[in-house]
């Protein structure tokens, strides 16, 4: 492990070395790199939110009362009244008795399991889970078992095999990297049957999804929480809503717990109280107006509609990520090189975020699309 010079040159043997690409313009639906503006089909901004002109006035009217830095981790004296009453507006939003607001998603799940870490508990987990919920696994006390990608058959057979006293499933509700949607409904009752707990991680999800318009929108949205059990519910800012930060929903008693033993939660600064104000004024936002989760349907089911009518194959998803599988990481790097000389900026993903021979191209759909762009890119890909 200490060969560093050879870890890095089996990266680049093998098609996997990362370069991080610098933009010089806000994160908005087109974007600037190497001084030539792209259309902008690679990034979590689901809404068009993070370079919104009132959001952005209101943070610099919070900078003003809140100031910029939190100075402290929360139980010292970080925790401001913006955090307060952004965790209160997620638990009246969302219908679950506490929340915790916490730095980042990876620190959600990694806090989360972190606090109520113990060797009788099993998690099972999806395959296809992202980074953060596995870490979480495996930087704790806990058993991990991993079930096969969305096949709650091999769950059912793992979770009934176990003996342990304690049992977490454990789960993305949008899966990041294909877009395809966990069975709430199915997992809660294999939680239920099993007497495990059911822990969902809804990054991509959050401020995205609906059946009902009057609700605010999520991956739990319309499901009847009184039936579906739901023990902890994981969502992040710095997607659909356009800010930073993330946040936890369980019991109050789950909460508190987190509060008094979630090591990445003590020990770590706040989030600005500026940052978090403005986060709940995006989230009041996306509540008030209802078209800006419209357009982003609306542009989902446009591009559906011409890569369908173009025989252009795309993995199934109804979620904005959609995706087009490759199998070689050299050919998915090539085809993201191709696509900015039309004036694309798309991303590959490569192993390890996904298993070998999976790399695929990922095109991130947001609201803030033209139906000009969307045509563009389906052109592109048309060509491939
Ligand atoms: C499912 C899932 N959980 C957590 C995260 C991490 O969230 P954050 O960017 O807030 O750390 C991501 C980010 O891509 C994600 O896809």
């Amino acid at each position: 492990m200490s060969d560093f010079k050879k870890i890095i040159s089996i990266l680049k043997k093998d098609n996997n070395y990362r370069k991080r690409i610098s933009t010089e313009s806000p994160q908005d639906s087109s974007i600037k790199v190497s001084g030539k503006i792209l259309n902008n089909f690679s990034s979590n901004n689901y809404l068009n939110l993070s370079n919104n002109k009132q959001l952005r006035t209101k943070l610099k009217n919070n900078i003003d009362i809140y100031g910029i830095g939190s100075g402290a981790s929360p139980l010292i004296s970080g925790y401001s009244t913006a955090h307060k009453n952004l965790e209160n507006r997620i638990t009246q939003l969302l219908g679950f008795e506490s929340t915790l607001v916490t730095n980042s998603g990876y620190l959600a799940n990694v806090g989360l399991i972190n606090a109520i870490s113990e060797k009788q508990i099993t998690i099972f987990q999806d395959k296809g889970n992202h980074s953060s919920i596995i870490e979480s696994s495996r930087l704790s006390k806990t058993k991990l078992i991993r079930y096969k990608h969305l096949n709650y058959k091999d769950l059912e057979l793992k979770i009934k095999k176990d003996k342990s006293p304690i049992k977490i499933i454990y789960t993305d509700t949008v899966f990041s990297m294909t877009g395809e949607q966990a069975d709430l409904v199915k997992l809660s009752l294999i939680a239920k049957q099993n007497k495990s707990l059911l822990f969902i991680d809804d990054a991509h999800g959050f401020g995205v999804l609906r059946e009902n318009k009057n609700l605010f929108p999520s991956s739990i949205n319309g499901l009847n929480l009184d039936k579906i059990k739901v023990d902890a519910y994981i969502g992040t800012f710095g997607k659909a809503v356009g800010t930073f930060g993330a946040f936890i929903c369980g019991s109050q008693e789950l909460i508190n717990i987190l509060i008094q033993k979630s090591k990445p939660y003590i020990y770590s600064t706040a989030l600005p109280p500026a940052l978090v104000q403005t986060t709940l004024e995006s989230i009041n936002m996306i509540m008030g107006d209802k078209k800006i989760v419209d357009s982003l349907h609306s542009n989902i089911a446009y591009f559906k509609k011409l890569t369908n009518e173009l025989k252009i194959n795309i993995n199934n998803s109804d979620t904005p990520i959609q995706t087009i599988s490759i199998g070689n990481p050299k050919t998915v790097m090539d085809i993201c090189n191709k696509a900015k000389q039309s004036n694309i900026f798309i991303q590959g993903i490569r192993y390890p975020t996904v298993p070998r021979n999976q790399d695929l191209l990922r095109i991130n759909l947001t609201s803030g699309h033209s139906k000009k762009q969307i045509q563009s890119l389906v052109e592109f890909l048309n060509k491939l």
